[in-house]
Formats: structure tokens, C-alpha cells, sequence
């Protein structure tokens, strides 16, 4: 089912979620196609829940023992070349899946997961964030997106909240996106993480430690005397990534969205920040959705 909700953000629906035509068509391509290694560890979350964040800490992580490959990687480079996405990246550069490194990130539902991630066993840590901050860093990004393609009419911010509750959002309903890891990870608590982005901005210490054991690669007794975990944490927070020359100044393209300015994926970093652009009527039709989709599956968001 298609439509054409918008010039730029023409969304198909197939199982119940809404696609890019060419995320869509890479996601069922890889269905039954795409062979996840069993050691392969997935960073999955839908947009603007702290993706980028995860896949800075996650790589951070992995890649520690190897300062050329930081220096050479994370502070040259935007996180999303650092760890590709699977959808976006598939088509256009099938080569990915010679990678050397371990991580791959995808925003598609679990649902639709190429089926050897889950018969490899493979590992998933998902990322999601309060529902009404992540619609406003939605509707910037689009915003700014379409800002710079000046062909096309701007997308109004009660249109986009209007989709977004319908669940017309990339990858979404958003909520159900949400569901589908959450209940894996109930299933499945030593193959599916699940972290919300404000838990994580609460304690990220904590998480990456926890986000090291889970990847099997535990920070030793002398690591965590040196302050490793730490340095990690100091070198992905906002202010740090944010200042980077290539976050300030590069560009990052894709096959779906062409060219992004990597300065996109980094707006506020904040909790709350909803309060600033919602009517107390909108959160509260928002908070609505929230509490009817999660009711009975222990889910919740403060
Ligand atoms: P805001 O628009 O609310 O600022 P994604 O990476 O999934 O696209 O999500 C983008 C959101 O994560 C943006 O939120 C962005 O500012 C925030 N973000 C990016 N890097 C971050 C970091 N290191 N720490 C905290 N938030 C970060």
C-alpha cells in the first residue's frame, strides 16, 4: 500500500509498517538473502531515538584496543560510516557485508529482520527514546532536510504530528516498532538489549559497561583502572561528537537520502525538550497513544 504522504517522504506500507520505497525493497531483498555471521552484533532502532549516540558508544567500545582505528574512524568520520545501516547501505554497497568489524545497524522492525539474525543467534541492542522527543528531533530533521531541497512544499509540524500518531513515520508506527524489540527482549534477554535513551543519558557509565558485557568484550580489572569506560563516555558525549570537524562540517550520503549534513544528527541532545514546541494538547494525545499501545506489556517511559 502506498502513499504519497509527502514529495520527499513517499512512505509504502508492507506488514503494517511504513517504508522508503528503496528501504523496503533492500529489507525484503535481504530477507532471505542477507547472512548474518553468528558473532554479528546489530545496533537497531527506529529514527531520531539516539541511533547515532549507541552507534558511537558501541564502536567506541569494540574498537578500543585500536587507537588507529578511532583516530582513524570515529573522529574523522560521522558514526553512521562508522557502523552501517543495513537497509541503507545494502544496495548500494553489497560489499558491506565483508566488513570486518562486527556491528551493522539497521532501523527496520524486528519483524523484518533478515531471518538468519535470528537463526544465528545473533545479537540485537536496541535504542529507544520517549515518544514526544523523539516526534520533535523528527520533524527538525525533516525539516532540515527539506529546508535545503527547496523544490518541494515544507512539511507542517501539525501534519507531521498528525502522521506521526497515525504511525505514518519511517520504519513506523513508532510504537510498534518500540513493541516488537521490547517483547524480543523480554523472550530473549541474552540475544535482545534494550536501552532507553534516557536511561542511558541518566547513566552512561553504567550502560556502557553493561553494553561491553553484553558484546562479550567486558572491560578488564586494569581497563577500568585506567578510566577506559570513562574516556568512552567523555569521547561520545554530545558536546565531544558535536564538535568534531566532520560532524560540524561533513556530509554523509546514502542511496535513500542522498546527501545529509552529518551537523543533522546532532540538534540538542536533551531530555524534554518536547515541552518547548507541544501544546499540552498534543502531549497529551501523544501520552495517550503511549499509554493504550504499552498497557500490560510492562513498557513505559516516564
Ligand atoms: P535531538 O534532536 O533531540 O537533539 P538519531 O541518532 O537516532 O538520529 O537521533 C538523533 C538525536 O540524538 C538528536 O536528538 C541528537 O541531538 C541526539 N544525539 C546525537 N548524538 C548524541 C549524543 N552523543 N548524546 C546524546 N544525544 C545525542
Amino acid at each position: 500500500k502506498r502513499e504519497p504522504h509527502h514529495p520527499i517522504f513517499e512512505c509504502y506500507q508492507y506488514d503494517g509498517f511504513w517504508y522508503h520505497l528503496a528501504s523496503l525493497e533492500s529489507a525484503l531483498c535481504m530477507q532471505q538473502n542477507f547472512k548474518a555471521q553468528p558473532c554479528d552484533i546489530f545496533v537497531c532502532s527506529a529514527p531520531k531515538s539516539g541511533t547515532t549516540w549507541l552507534k558511537a558508544l558501541t564502536f567506541s567500545i569494540i574498537t578500543r584496543h585500536d587507537d588507529d582505528i578511532t583516530n582513524n574512524l570515529l573522529f574523522t568520520k560521522v558514526p553512521h560510516e562508522c557502523i552501517p545501516f543495513l537497509e541503507v547501505d545494502f544496495l548500494s554497497n553489497p560489499k558491506i557485508i565483508d566488513m570486518e568489524l562486527p556491528l551493522l545497524a539497521t532501523h527496520l522492525p524486528y519483524s523484518i529482520l533478515p531471518k538468519s539474525i535470528s537463526s544465528n543467534n545473533c545479537k540485537i541492542i536496541y535504542i529507544c527514546r520517549e515518544p514526544k522527543d523523539t516526534f520533535v528531533s523528527l520533524w527538525h530533521f525533516i525539516h532540515n532536510i527539506e529546508a535545503k531541497s527547496l523544490k518541494v512544499p515544507l512539511l507542517t509540524f501539525d501534519q507531521a504530528f498528525k502522521w506521526f500518531c497515525q504511525g505514518k513515520s519511517m520504519y513506523g508506527s513508532y510504537w510498534d516498532h518500540m513493541l516488537e524489540y521490547w517483547k524480543a527482549s523480554i523472550e530473549r534477554p541474552e540475544r535482545v538489549f534494550f536501552i532507553k535513551y534516557e536511561d542511558l543519558k541518566e547513566d552512561t557509565l553504567g550502560y556502557v559497561k553493561k553494553l561491553a558485557d553484553f558484546m562479550d568484550k567486558p572491560f578488564s580489572k586494569e581497563e577500568q583502572e585506567r578510566g577506559v569506560p570513562q574516556e568512552i563516555v567523555a569521547r561520545c558525549n554530545f558536546k565531544n561528537l558535536s564538535n568534531l570537524e566532520v560532524n560540524k562540517s561533513g556530509k554523509y550520503t546514502t542511496a535513500i537520502t542522498k546527501e545529509i549534513s552529518n551537523n543533522l544528527f546532532f540538534r540538542k541532545g536533551e531530555i524534554g525538550d518536547w515541552k518547548n514546541y507541544l501544546t499540552e494538547e498534543m502531549a497529551k494525545y501523544i501520552d495517550d497513544i503511549t499509554l493504550q499501545k504499552f498497557q500490560s506489556s510492562g513498557l513505559t517511559f516516564p
